[in-house]
Order: C-alpha cells, then sequence, then structure tokens
C-alpha cells in the first residue's frame, strides 16, 4: 500500500544544515514548508529542491521566530495553505561567543527564545496531532555542545543541553507509540554558524569541519531509524562518549581551550 505523501516543516531552512536537511525529507518524497526570515534565500532552496523534485509541494514561511507572536503566524499560515504538519524539524538556532558578563544581554535572551522557548513550544503544539495519529515525528538539532558545559558560550552550550535533556525525556513518554522523535548533535559543520556565532577562529573549528549535506543525511537516516540521538562523526562520538569517563573539572578546562 503506498502511503498519502506527509509534510515536514524544517526551521532555519534559509542556509547551513537546514536547506540539507530539507533535501533529504525531499528525498524521501516529502512535501515541504520551510522557515527562516531571509525570503530570497528560501526562494533559491524551495526553486533548487523542485528543480530535483518536481512533484513535490514545497511552501516557503517567512518568519522570525524570535517574535512573541511566531506560533501564531506559523498557526494561521498552515489553516490558510490548508496543511498539516507531519514532521517537525526544529533547525533554527544560532550561537555567541564571549564572556557571559561581556556578551549583549538582549542577543543571549533572543538565542534562548529561539533555541530554547520556540522549540520547546513548537514541539508541545504539534506533537499531539502526531500521537492522535499515531504516526510522524520531531527531529531536534541540538549539538555536542549539549553534553558539557561550554565556557565562553555558557548559553549557547546550556541551550543545546536543554534540547537534548528536552528531546530524551520526551523519546521515552512516547516511546509505546509509533511517533519519532531524536536529537541531532552535530559537532562543527560548515554553514553559516561560525560567522554568525564568531566560532569561526577557535581551534573548535580547525579540524574535522564536516559538510552539512553529510550532517543532515547522518541525522535524517537516524531518525528514521528513531534514534534517539544521533551524533554525527566519529570523532565528535568519542568526544560525547569520553565527557562521561573524564573529571568535570578537565571537561570544563578542554571546552575554555576548545572554544578559544
Ligand atoms: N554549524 C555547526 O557547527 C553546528 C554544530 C552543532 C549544532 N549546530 C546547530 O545546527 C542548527 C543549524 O545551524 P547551521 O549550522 O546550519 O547555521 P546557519 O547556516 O547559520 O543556519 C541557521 C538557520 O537558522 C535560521 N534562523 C536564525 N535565526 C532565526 C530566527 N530568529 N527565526 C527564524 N530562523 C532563524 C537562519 O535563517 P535566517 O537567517 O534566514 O532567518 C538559518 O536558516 C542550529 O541549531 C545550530 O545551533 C550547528
Amino acid at each position: 500500500m503506498k502511503l498519502p505523501m506527509q509534510t515536514a516543516l524544517i526551521t532555519g531552512a534559509s542556509s547551513g544544515i537546514g536547506v540539507d536537511l530539507a533535501f533529504e525529507f525531499a528525498k524521501r518524497g516529502h512535501h515541504l514548508v520551510l522557515l527562516a526570515r531571509r525570503e530570497d534565500r528560501l526562494l533559491q532552496v524551495k526553486s533548487d529542491i523542485l528543480s530535483q523534485y518536481p512533484a513535490l509541494q514545497v511552501h516557503i514561511l517567512v518568519q522570525d521566530l524570535i517574535q512573541d507572536d511566531a506560533l501564531k503566524q506559523i498557526q494561521q499560515f498552515l489553516t490558510a495553505n490548508n496543511i498539516s504538519i507531519d514532521y517537525l524539524v526544529n533547525n533554527a538556532g544560532f550561537g555567541l561567543r564571549g564572556q557571559f558578563h561581556e556578551l549583549d544581554q538582549q542577543r543571549q535572551l533572543d538565542m534562548i527564545t529561539l533555541n530554547v522557548t520556540r522549540l520547546t513550544e513548537l514541539c508541545r503544539h504539534f506533537l499531539p496531532s502526531m500521537l492522535a495519529k499515531n504516526s510522524g515525528g520531531i527531529l531536534n538539532v541540538a549539538s555536542v555542545a549539549g553534553f558539557q558545559p561550554g565556557p565562553k558560550m555558557s548559553v549557547y552550550f546550556a541551550s543545546k543541553a536543554f534540547v537534548l535533556f528536552l528531546s530524551e525525556g520526551i523519546y521515552e513518554e512516547i516511546k509505546p507509540s509509533h511517533v519519532l522523535i531524536s536529537t541531532l548533535c552535530p559537532g562543527p559543520t560548515a554553514s553559516e554558524f561560525g560567522k554568525v556565532s564568531d566560532m569561526e577562529n577557535t581551534r573548535l573549528f580547525d579540524h574535522g569541519v564536516m559538510a552539512s549535506a553529510e550532517v543532515a543525511r547522518i541525522g535524517v537516516d537516524g531518525f528514521f531509524r528513531n534514534q534517539a540521538i544521533v551524533i554525527t562523526g566519529f570523532k565528535n562520538k568519542i568526544l560525547a562518549i569520553l565527557n562521561r569517563f573524564v573529571p568535570r573539572f578537565l571537561v570544563r578546562k578542554i571546552a575554555h581551550f576548545l572554544q578559544t
């Protein structure tokens, strides 16, 4: 029996990992709603996807997720276009590097709104209908940063730890159902993130930066295999595992060193 085509809402689909996540869902035959702030970039992604997958419906939704009424705007858009969401991909996010007490406070709070609050709100909004249908799922993009504290990026690391713990908690809660939830934990990845987050010249980004297409492929493969946590790349897996065995004071020091 051929299943009806399903729709994935992908946030942060205008650049980097989000673009490749959109291609991965398109490859598997899913219609798309691509969300970000930059309309020109979204239109380009839409046209690139449709040139490869002309049978798909690809909508673009220009929305700043930091705005208080973001969820309401998303709901209105979906209702107006008669779209129901089967897959939610919470990928939009950014980081800030610097001393906690010196970084711009409003930017830090905006980061928490985007990386934590909006992600939580979107999960809470879409999960009940997925559970009612007993299908679909949520792919949350955290980071290997979620496994430890991150001096010089303290708020960012804490925000990704939140995403990881939230998603793992929900994973256990909904396990009896067929609804999927995975946390994608990339390490350094080529995208606009390095520039936006002022990470480009750090030791962390010196070696082993992965391609966003590879990160997205591994992430979506793991998601459809119902993996709770998907860590991309051998080096990142080792780092995440080592965290459990290395004393905490050393973990903090290494993270500080890498962020410099
Ligand atoms: N690259 C890495 O090394 C790395 C490593 C681990 C985890 N991650 C995570 O991976 C995710 C994707 O990042 P990326 O590396 O692909 O970086 P990116 O190229 O900077 O992409 C970030 C995406 O988020 C969107 N976005 C940012 N602020 C937004 C807002 N207020 N409202 C709506 N959309 C917004 C951006 O679109 P607009 O600017 O058009 O709004 C863009 O599409 C993030 O959650 C990041 O934390 C990245």
